[in-house]
């Protein structure tokens, strides 16, 4: 039988997914992150509280997160309740050997970074395609800005060598983030060479409310393969 590149991208995405969701312990605080990949995991925890009463308690790392795993009986709890993570599963859209990640495809990094900095335990999944040499080669850097700011931070990211461009829900129409911002990706023509230090630099300009750059913040990549296996490597 053959399968479509589409029906392979699928499957790398559900191998990862599951197999991360099979690392949940019961009775722990799981961070729920978002994405096409996170699907599958929330799929694989509703089935393991249904078949064998696994005891969990979500945080979602968005609105969507959290209208999904409401649906699929997945109880959840805010950050008012829970003071630390047991272990966040979360996608990413890239992933280099040092587990820096790029994240913010799905306009979720603000609360996925901030779910992430109190996860004891933070696991990656992903197809082959997004664990790259450098960061910022086959993807743009999404950073959160405060609309007020915009052209004084786009300002400030062309001047560290990027082009910024206002994402778009709709031709011409910014896109709005869960927490009512807006999103400049940037394109570095080279790709980023000091991940650390461009985190940094643009945490430091007024107006920018998070970069997705995420660095030291995962310690387990679960790779999906596209024949339906995984793999999983630890920091
Ligand atoms: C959401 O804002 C992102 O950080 C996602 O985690 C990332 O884009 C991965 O998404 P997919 O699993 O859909 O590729």
């Amino acid at each position: 039988m053959t399968t479509t590149k589409e029906e392979q991208v699928a499957s790398a995405k559900e191998a990862a997914g599951r197999r991360a969701a099979d690392m949940v312990q019961t009775n722990t605080t799981v961070g729920l992150g978002t994405g096409s990949t996170v699907w599958f995991t929330l799929v694989r925890l509703a089935e393991r509280i249904q078949s064998e009463g696994l005891e969990i308690v979500g945080v979602p790392t968005s609105i969507d997160t959290t209208e999904k795993a409401k649906e699929l009986g997945i109880p959840m709890a805010g950050l008012g309740e829970v003071e630390k993570i047991d272990l966040t599963i979360d996608g990413a859209d890239e992933i280099d050997g040092e587990f820096q990640m790029i994240k913010g495809g799905g306009g979720a990094l603000l609360r996925e970074k901030v779910v992430a900095s109190i996860s004891a335990r933070e696991v990656i999944i992903v197809g082959q395609e997004k664990v790259v040499e450098k960061l910022g080669t086959t993807f743009l850097l999404p950073v959160e800005v405060v609309t007020f700011a915009l052209p004084t931070v786009s300002r400030a990211l062309s001047a560290l060598g990027c082009e910024p461009v206002l994402r778009v829900s709709d031709p011409g129409v910014a896109l709005m983030t869960d927490n009512g911002n807006q999103i400049l990706d940037c394109r570095f023509p080279e790709g980023i060479d000091d991940p650390r230090a461009l985190e940094a630099t643009i945490a430091s300009i007024p107006g920018v409310v998070e970069s997705g750059l995420f660095i030291d913040l995962a310690q387990v990549l679960v790779i999906g393969n596209e024949d339906g296996t995984s793999e999983v490597r630890e920091k």
